[in-house]
């Protein structure tokens, strides 16, 4: 039995309106992908290489961290293991991003932090700046407290601010926030200008919208100079990073960088949801991460950036004409668009019976009809070079 409600939405009976945010996965759908070749090459991954996860050094962090038990099995600090929150801040710091570890609060990855802050400022209805495309799963934390979109282009060089512009004119309800992936954005690679970062803050300030700059991908640079944080430019912004991308994403730890009058919030949300990040597994990553993750770090970038060039150079050998890419400076991914009479949805079955899975573009849209048909997202992290060329030349072969 479904019930409609006020909205004009139709929900299964019982159910809080929320649950429209949780329709249909976008990953189950792949599922019944898998079966359709015995030697699927996957592109659909966010994820860092698993033979370059630090295994070692976590055992090792993590006996030091046990070694802490049993006061570490005990209720702990809301805002997180305090040394872990120090390192965060002075790592941030050291690349050009001043914080104090008393602005940070540790999260389940910066999913939750995502989470947090839009519990924190979300009322039902109300909207929301994001880039189009832009990351899944953030769309769906957002869309779990009724927010509405406002979707604005990226090009080579990131958000459109003259699109954002046009876009905060056109509003019919002014919105609250922007949420931004500045840095080798996901899904399309791009990153906002410095000329850009400027603009959007402006923007901000002129309209007094919030921004949360998601920030997973920015220490994996492969060329070029760093760029400055947005949260570096104005110490409103509420920047979220994360240990997934340069460690491991199962330990499920990230942080926000809280600003000034939201930081007693960010903790009481933490405490309301989960009451603090688990005690052992914070510490794990701060034994691991002190004194290694810079050359962790550095060598991931080595890997990444050489596999990066193969993707890109493979696609410039195989795919047809009338294809176009963009070529990130770091992050995980490329993002493809299509010609118009190839749809990334329609093509993905033919793709994976060839042996090749991708993420059709659309599911990275808040509104799938709005754009992504006719492009995809690869990833290049995880996969080993010689794996890239075959799955690209598969790929070429159903697109030709
Ligand atoms: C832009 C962006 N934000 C947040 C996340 C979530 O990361 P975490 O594992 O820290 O929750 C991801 C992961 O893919 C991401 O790409």
């Amino acid at each position: 039995m479904s019930v409609i409600d006020h909205t004009g939405l139709r929900l299964p009976a019982g159910l809080a309106r929320r649950t429209a945010a949780y329709g249909p996965s976008f990953w189950a759908g792949l599922d019944s992908l898998f079966g359709l070749h015995p030697d699927i090459i996957y592109f659909g991954g966010g994820v860092p290489s698993q033979e370059l996860i630090p295994v070692e050094r976590l055992r090792y962090a993590s006996d030091l961290a046990w070694a802490d038990a049993p006061a570490a099995l005990d209720y702990g600090e809301v805002a997180g293991y305090r040394p872990l929150r120090h390192l965060i801040a002075d790592r941030m710091t050291a690349q050009g991003t001043l914080v104090d570890a008393g602005q940070v609060v540790v999260t389940n990855g910066s999913q939750q932090a995502i989470d947090l802050a839009a519990r924190l400022l979300l009322n039902p209805g109300d909207a929301v700046v994001v880039e189009a495309p832009t990351f899944i799963d953030a769309i769906r934390s957002f869309a779990a407290y009724e927010a509405t979109f406002l979707e604005v282009p990226v090009d080579q060089d990131g958000m459109r601010i003259d699109a954002l512009r046009e876009v905060l004119r056109g509003a019919a309800i002014p919105p609250k926030l922007i949420y931004t992936i500045p840095t080798f954005q996901n899904p399309s690679g791009t990153s906002l200008s410095l000329s850009r970062r400027h603009e959007l803050l402006d923007v901000a300030r002129e309209h007094g919208l919030a921004v949360i700059e998601d920030d997973p991908y920015g220490e994996l640079r492969y060329d070029g100079d760093p760029l400055p944080s947005l949260r570096s430019l104005d110490p409103h912004v509420i920047y979220l990073g994360t240990f997934s991308k340069t460690i491991a994403p199962g330990l499920r730890v990230g942080w926000v960088a809280a600003p000034e009058h939201l930081l007693e919030l960010f903790r009481m949300a933490k405490e309301g949801t989960d009451i603090h990040t688990a005690r052992i597994v914070t510490r794990t990553v701060f034994h691991a991460a002190e004194g290694f993750l810079d050359d962790h770090v550095a060598g991931l970038r080595a890997v990444y950036r050489a596999r990066r060039e193969v993707l890109l150079e493979t696609l410039a050998a195989e795919m047809p004409a009338g294809l176009r890419w963009s070529r990130p400076d770091g992050g995980f991914f490329v993002w493809v668009e299509l010609p118009e009479t190839i749809n990334a949805s329609e093509l993905l079955p033919m793709a994976a019976a060839n042996g090749v899975i991708f993420l059709p573009g659309s599911g990275f849209y808040p509104n799938p009809a709005t754009g992504g048909s006719h492009a995809l997202r690869l990833n290049f992290s995880a996969l080993p070079e010689d794996r890239i060329r075959e799955g690209i030349r598969r790929l070429a072969a159903v697109i030709r």
